[in-house]
């Protein structure tokens, strides 16, 4: 009865051209990816296998469940910076031995797998998300510890990484390092900190300082295997728990430990006995939805259409507020209630839609998605009479106070108090993801541009000094020219603003990866609880 009918027309030149513009982006986005996956490059890559030991990726392969799929968080970390594209680092949720875990694997080829500042943002966040989750973690280990040059930014800092291991212990989430190579000074606390801990013969190295480190504090001639090695560890420090005879015999281990976890995941009722249905119109044709010009408004129906189950979705308040659509649903048979702007701009109406809506999932332990396509609150004097920064606070504090999971996807523009309101990443979504189409920054460069123009032309004239419009223009330009470049996902998933940028076709498949996730953990909404609201 609640099914979605389509409007869209795969055969028109519309869709034709938006799909061209996607699939383009989407090639872009695969280049920058391949330069994660190539970590230090073939030469390191090589110098690497030449050693007996295998690439982080095909360590993460070995030890997940065949067939199972990998949710990669943050391939694209460190993007535009100077390091190299992914961090030297790979973080995701996969399946072992039948229970979905947060893996991290340093990479050795990139800079002998030194944690760089985006290596330590990106741990830092697989750690956050491992928490909350409650997500037993799994550290596959081979680093050169804090990237030297960069140490004042890693130092301090990076002393979360420890202590992130030993509160996820504490709070039952079970930890477990596998050393295959170098893991010293402060990465010794890595497996000191863990749970379990599996170590390789002749390959693990773990101890606070290294010989030349020892010699130069107590003039002691220390030997490497018998000052760090795995089977000093295994029958003498009792640092590790299982001495592994290869790479392959460790992740084998690390497989059995998590067998005999005797997890259970805390909300497995939650789609129990659903029927998963596929909805009724192709994930492809999420591919034309989305215009290349933001501007230019898309229907937010046209995505549920494509990503939720049976395609059957029952909106909530369709008459009020409607530039915000607002509506329960199922995904992969998990419940979800899902928040989407439709016109672009938040109004009064909206905002106070949005509250209701938040609370409602609260009282009913429904989990939240926010498909952000949003260039903010409306501006003018008929909203501000009107209290629009009154009822922006309120859709704001429900985001903000409510207790079940929100996800978020951006797939347009997301600016602005619209991507707190929708919950942007400082509003701890569990997951954020952002499709290729996604633009975000405070306004959009072209408003931007135009603001500092006219303020700065008010404080020419305000000094009684002629303004310089030729200066004015080529500003206007630079200054759109750089808030456009650091509004696109690449640069925000750069800096891990997000999760990662997704295909729009894989939207569905992630966001259900996301929500079993999410399930290991008790869903339980806010009973009351929010700060006040201003009426
Ligand atoms: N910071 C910055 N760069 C580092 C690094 C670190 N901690 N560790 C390694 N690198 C760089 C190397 O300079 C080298 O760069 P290059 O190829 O441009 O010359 C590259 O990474 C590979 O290192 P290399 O020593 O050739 O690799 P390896 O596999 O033979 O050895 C290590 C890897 C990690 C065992 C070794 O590099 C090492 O001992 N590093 C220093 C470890 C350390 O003391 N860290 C501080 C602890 S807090």
């Amino acid at each position: 009865m609640s099914a979605l009918h389509t409007r869209l027309d795969a055969s028109s030149q519309e869709f034709a051209g938006r799909r061209a513009a996607m699939l383009g982006s989407l090639a872009e986005l695969e280049t920058e990816h391949a330069k994660a996956l190539a970590g230090g490059g073939e030469k390191y890559v090589e110098r690497h296998r030449e050693r007996g030991k295998l690439p982080a990726r095909e360590r993460v392969e070995l030890l997940l469940d065949p067939d199972t799929p990998f949710l990669e968080l943050s391939p694209l970390a460190g993007w535009g910076s100077d390091y190299t594209v992914g961090g030297s680092l790979v973080a995701g949720i996969g399946v072992v031995a039948g229970v979905e875990c947060l893996v991290t694997a340093n990479d050795p080829t990139v800079r002998g797998g030194a944690s760089n500042p985006w290596t330590l943002r990106k741990a830092l966040r697989a750690n956050e998300i491992a928490y909350e989750n409650r997500l037993p973690c799994i550290s596959l280990v081979e680093s050169g510890g804090a990237d030297l040059p960069s140490q004042k930014e890693v130092f301090i800092p990076g002393g979360a990484l420890f202590r992130d291991i030993t509160r996820l212990s504490e709070a039952g989430i079970p930890t477990v390092a596998v050393v295959f190579g170098n893991s010293t000074a402060g990465g010794a606390y890595i497996p000191g900190m863990s749970d379990h801990v599996i170590m390789v013969k002749e390959r693990s190295k773990v101890f606070l300082g290294g010989p030349p480190l020892v010699k130069e504090a107590t003039g002691e001639d220390a030997d490497e295997e018998e000052l760090g090695g795995a089977e000093m560890h295994a029958t003498t420090s009792g640092l590790a728990d299982y001495l592994a005879l290869d790479e392959e015999d460790a992740l084998r281990t690390a497989r059995r430990v998590i067998a005999r976890l005797n997890w259970r995941k805390a909300d497995e009722g939650a789609r129990a006995g659903a029927v998963v249905r596929a909805p009724l119109y192709p994930e492809e044709e999420l591919l034309g939805v989305v215009p290349e010009d933001l501007k230019v408004p898309f229907d937010p129906r046209e995505v549920f259409a494509r990503l939720v189950d049976a395609s059957e979705f029952d909106e909530f308040k369709p008459r009020y507020g409607p530039s915000l659509v607002t509506g329960w649903a199922k995904l992969h048979g998990y419940p979800l209630g899902i928040l989407a702007n439709a016109q672009g701009v938040l109004f009064s109406e909206e905002a106070q839609k949005a509250a209701q809506f938040i609370q409602l999932a609260n009282q009913r332990d429904v989990p939240l998605l926010f498909l952000h396509n949003t260039t903010g609150y409306m501006v003018g004097t008929e909203y501000e009479q009107g209290g629009i920064v009154k009822h922006g606070s309120m859709m704001i504090n429900a985001v903000s106070n409510s207790k079940v999971p929100h996800l978020s996807v951006l797939v347009g523009a997301s600016y602005g108090a619209g991507h707190y309101g929708m919950c942007g990443r400082a509003y701890n979504p569990r997951f954020l993801f952002a499709w290729p189409s996604a633009k975000s920054a405070v306004m959009g460069p072209q408003q931007l541009a135009g603001v500092l123009s006219r303020v700065m032309r008010q404080s020419a004239a305000a000094k009684g000094r002629p303004f310089d419009e030729e200066a004015d223009a080529g500003l206007r330009a630079m200054v759109e020219e750089q808030v456009e470049s650091e509004s696109l996902p690449m640069f925000l998933s750069g800096r891990l603003y997000d999760d990662g940028v997704i295909d729009p076709r894989d939207t569905r498949t992630v966001l259900g990866l996301c929500l079993s996730a999410i399930h290991t953990a008790p869903v339980q909404g806010a009973r009351g609880g929010f700060g006040i609201f201003r009426m």
